[in-house]
């Protein structure tokens, strides 16, 4: 019996997530791809610095602005920022692609993640957490809500959504080009399909299509 209700003769190749993919690995990430990287600085209830990547990451509204990124378990940063209500996004570039993979080791809880990885950071305004000091871009953020994910058949997942509202931005001024914030300048770096891959996004990557003015009314 095949899991996949597709046929070698069908265009498309079908499954249902909850029977199986049928196939060598999951493509789901590779279809909600590129995924942008939130780069998640907290405190704990110490105020001990903590630092981890979240592809699970978005902007959710822009009224007011707010970001949420996904945990799989209670993991130290949603801990931390139920603990304490706060968490800084930092933008990651290609610059740091290490750091920033090596920020996602598990150390052991209260560890200072900046100074473990060697991360060089900075205070925030709004908000008593480090951020990372090179990043060309930080948000500021509160916590709003945890929603803890349920599933369609009301089981609860191992997921906590963290969203935050933004309260204070950051732009490095050597990117803020004619008022505007100059992103694929600064070579960000994306997470893509399978395992281990990114993308990183270059300025002649950029296209620009404005909305049809009647989708507006
Ligand atoms: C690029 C990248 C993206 C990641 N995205 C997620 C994610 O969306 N959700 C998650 O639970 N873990 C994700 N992880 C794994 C966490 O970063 C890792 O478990 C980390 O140790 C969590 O740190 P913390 O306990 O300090 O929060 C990701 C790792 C990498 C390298």
């Amino acid at each position: 019996m095949s899991l996949n209700k597709t046929s070698d003769n069908d265009d498309h190749y079908f499954y249902e997530p909850a029977l199986g993919h049928g196939l060598p690995h999951d493509p789901f990430k590779a279809i909600v791809c590129p995924r942008p990287i939130g780069w998640i600085s907290t405190c704990d209830s110490k105020g001990r610095a903590n630092i981890a990547p979240y592809s699970f990451f978005n902007a959710v509204c822009d009224a007011p602005p707010a970001v949420a990124f996904a945990s799989d378990g209670w993991k130290d940063s949603a801990r931390n920022i139920a603990e304490t209500g706060e968490f800084a996004f930092n933008f990651v570039t290609h610059e740091h692609a290490q750091l920033m993979n090596r920020s996602s080791v598990r150390f052991e809880k209260g560890t200072d993640e900046f100074s473990e990885v060697e991360i060089e950071r900075r205070a925030c305004r709004k908000i008593s957490v480090p951020c990372v000091a090179n990043s060309p871009a930080v948000l500021e953020c509160k916590l709003m809500n945890i929603v803890e994910l349920h599933d369609i058949e009301g089981r609860k997942t191992e997921y906590k959504l963290v969203i935050g509202q933004v309260v204070g931005v950051h732009i490095d001024r050597a990117f803020l080009r004619n008022g505007l914030f100059d992103f694929a300048a600064t070579r960000p770096i994306m997470r893509a399909g399978y395992r281990g891959e990114y993308v990183q996004v270059a300025p002649d990557a950029l296209f620009t299509m404005l909305r049809p003015p009647e989708s507006y009314l």
